[in-house]
């Protein structure tokens, strides 16, 4: 969990590789889904450029079916879900039927204006969604992606006015959801700030990978 542009997807990755299990992104599901033209994605398009939440049970019956997929079967990292209390219900739901549950809630905090600097200067592989930062994290030739070498573009909710949205939305949104998992016990807050490493230093500090 965390606010828009806090570092979810980075980190999430970084556990992925580290822990050995699949990482749900529930954004690049959607913006995958935008980019094929699906049914799925012509829904969804004016929710993801506008920075409002696409609407609960179009997500619940998505991540639903993903965790009952075979490659979840050995664990997963959820990245992006829940986001509103609806969903917590949904997840709740979905994990009662596979019989598991959360090892943990990791909250990822910064301060606002380091969310505007790493929105504004992210880029994405517009084909393989690599993610990049023109400051922290630049591609080895500019504006091309060093995994595949297709173009670096900009999100297109990464303008200002779809990024104030967003935090709004987190704010009424998702963060009551943070104080859900507290009263469970599952919360853990990690700061956020400094390099992409020294964080994850923290976050593994909080997992437990047993
Ligand atoms: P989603 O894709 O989940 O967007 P988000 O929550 O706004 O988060 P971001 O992907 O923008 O940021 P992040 O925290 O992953 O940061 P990142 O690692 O990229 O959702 C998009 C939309 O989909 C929503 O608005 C909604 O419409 C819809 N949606 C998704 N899930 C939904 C749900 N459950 N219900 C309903 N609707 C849903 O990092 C950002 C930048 O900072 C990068 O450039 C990175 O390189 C850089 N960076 C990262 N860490 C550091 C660091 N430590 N130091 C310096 N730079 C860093």
């Amino acid at each position: 969990m965390g606010m828009p542009g806090v570092g979810k997807g980075t980190q999430a990755a970084r556990l992925r590789d580290r822990a050995g299990v699949v990482h749900l992104s529930t954004g690049d599901i959607l913006r995958e889904a935008v980019q094929r033209g699906t049914a799925l994605g012509t829904r969804v398009q004016g929710f993801l450029d506008s920075g409002k939440l696409v609407p609960d049970e179009l997500i619940g019956d998505l991540i639903a079916d993903r965790l009952g997929q075979q490659d979840a079967a050995a664990g997963f990292i959820l990245d992006g879900f829940p986001r509103t209390v609806e969903q917590v219900v949904i997840l709740d739901e979905a994990l009662r039927r596979l019989r598991v549950g959360l090892d943990g809630v990791y909250l990822l905090t910064a301060p606002k204006s380091e969310i505007v600097r790493r929105l504004s200067g992210r880029r994405v592989c517009a084909d393989c969604g690599a993610v990049y930062h023109v400051d922290s994290r630049s591609p080895r030739v500019e504006g091309k992606c060093d995994a595949c070498g297709h173009a670096l573009m900009q999100r297109p909710d990464d303008t200002e006015e779809v990024i104030r949205e967003r935090l709004e939305v987190y704010n009424r949104q998702t963060l009551p959801i943070a104080e859900k998992y507290r009263e469970r016990g599952l919360l853990h807050e990690i700061d956020g700030t400094g390099s992409p490493v020294a964080v994850f230093e923290r976050l593994i500090g909080e997992v437990n990978l047993s």
